[in-house]
């Protein structure tokens, strides 16, 4: 149980292994961190019995940039015939769990895998319920099954609380067929990472008005209009006829890093590709002038050092902010959807 596995885009291997590390840095937990190059996944094996879980309560999950799922437990070598008693028996050093997820790593080997663990998905949780090693519980914690093959897994638990949304943190989302791009995702995503569900009504009201940089042909716009508001898309290129034909938008052919609108809008979202520093510091102003109350904007990631570029952007947003004495709340994450890039998203509290 003195492992703490942590699941990551493919390639990210290294920014999951610097971010870990230097939270249990900061937590005094000692123990080293290794990831295998595409493999989507780190670990972070402790020195102590109690390392993984005392990171997982010093840490909130929303907090990790580049680390999609964690769970604390150890690898398990399984047979080729009757996995499942191998499983309830290792279990046997667990507490209960209260739900069950089996999960891959976002890998090619991971997709191969998918299948198997669909079919033993079923009857394992019928086991493990007979066994009551697993009660539906909520407040119990949740049993994730990292498979590596049919023949390795990880036995991990996590909170319900302070994990992953999603399986593999993966969300499931619907390409809407009327969108103009895929990158539509990229926004629907983010909305659901960092707003909680019950709050749509109230932050992502059809009373809202909307600026939308970089829009073109309107992946982002159409989210933006989908949910009622009121957008200026501002690109030089074309954006979608079906989205003009809506009549909720105004396009502005200017450019995106020096355009401000005359009246504050709810929110302003940018996906152009551009250096982050310069992304970084025109949401700072955006926010800071009280342009927008809230913004979500994708970081471009540089080909060296990302963890530690993405955390010095951060941190100088947050003494930005400080300096104009303002309250507000910054989040970032590597979403499924995003490659090369993070995405922020910032929101100005209080008045
Ligand atoms: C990745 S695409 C945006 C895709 C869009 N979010 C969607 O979902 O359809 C980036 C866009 O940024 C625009 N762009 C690049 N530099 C810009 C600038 N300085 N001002 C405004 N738009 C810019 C490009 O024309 C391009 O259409």
């Amino acid at each position: 149980m003195n492992t703490l596995l942590l699941h990551c885009r493919p390639g990210f291997e290294g920014e999951a292994c610097a971010e870990i590390s230097e939270y249990a840095a900061a937590l005094q937990v000692t123990g080293f961190a290794r990831g295998k190059p595409a493999s989507a996944y780190a670990e972070f094996v402790c020195s102590e019995a109690d390392g993984a879980q005392r990171l997982m309560h010093g840490l909130r999950f929303n907090q990790l940039i580049f680390i999609r799922q964690w769970a604390r437990g150890g690898w398990l070598a399984l047979p080729e015939q009757d996995r499942i008693s191998v499983l309830l028996e290792a279990l046997q050093d667990y507490p209960c769990a209260g739900s069950l997820w089996l999960e891959v790593f976002d890998s090619n080997a991971g997709k191969e895998l998918s299948n198997f663990c669909k079919k033993f998905e079923a009857p394992l949780r019928k086991a493990l319920l007979k066994a009551g090693r697993l009660l539906e519980d909520a407040h119990k914690p949740r049993l994730l099954l990292s498979f590596k093959s049919g023949r390795e897994v990880f036995v991990g638990l996590a909170e319900a609380s302070n994990c992953a949304l999603w399986p593999m943190g993966i969300p499931r989302l619907k390409f809407p067929r009327e969108a103009p791009s895929r990158s539509t995702l990229k926004l629907e995503e983010a909305w659901h990472t960092f707003i909680p569900r019950e709050q749509w009504d109230e932050r992502l009201s059809g009373e809202m008005t909307g600026v939308d940089l970089g829009a073109a042909p309107g992946g982002w716009t159409y989210q933006l209009v989908r949910r009622g508001m009121l957008v200026t898309a501002i690109d030089n290129g074309p954006m979608a006829e079906s989205l003009m034909d809506t009549g909720l938008v105004q396009h502005l052919m200017v450019d995106g890093f020096t355009w401000t609108p005359r009246q504050p809008v709810d929110w302003m979202v940018c996906d152009i590709v551009e250096k982050p520093a310069r992304t970084a510091a025109m949401v700072e102003r955006w926010i800071g002038e009280g342009h927008c109350r809230e913004a979500v904007v994708n970081l471009k990631l540089p080909m060296k050092q990302r963890y530690a570029e993405v955390r010095r952007l951060l941190e100088r947003l947050q003494e930005g902010f400080a300096a104009r004495k303002l309250k507000v709340s910054i989040a970032c994450k590597q979403l499924y959807h995003d490659r090369e890039e993070v995405t922020c998203h910032l929101r100005r509290l209080g008045r």
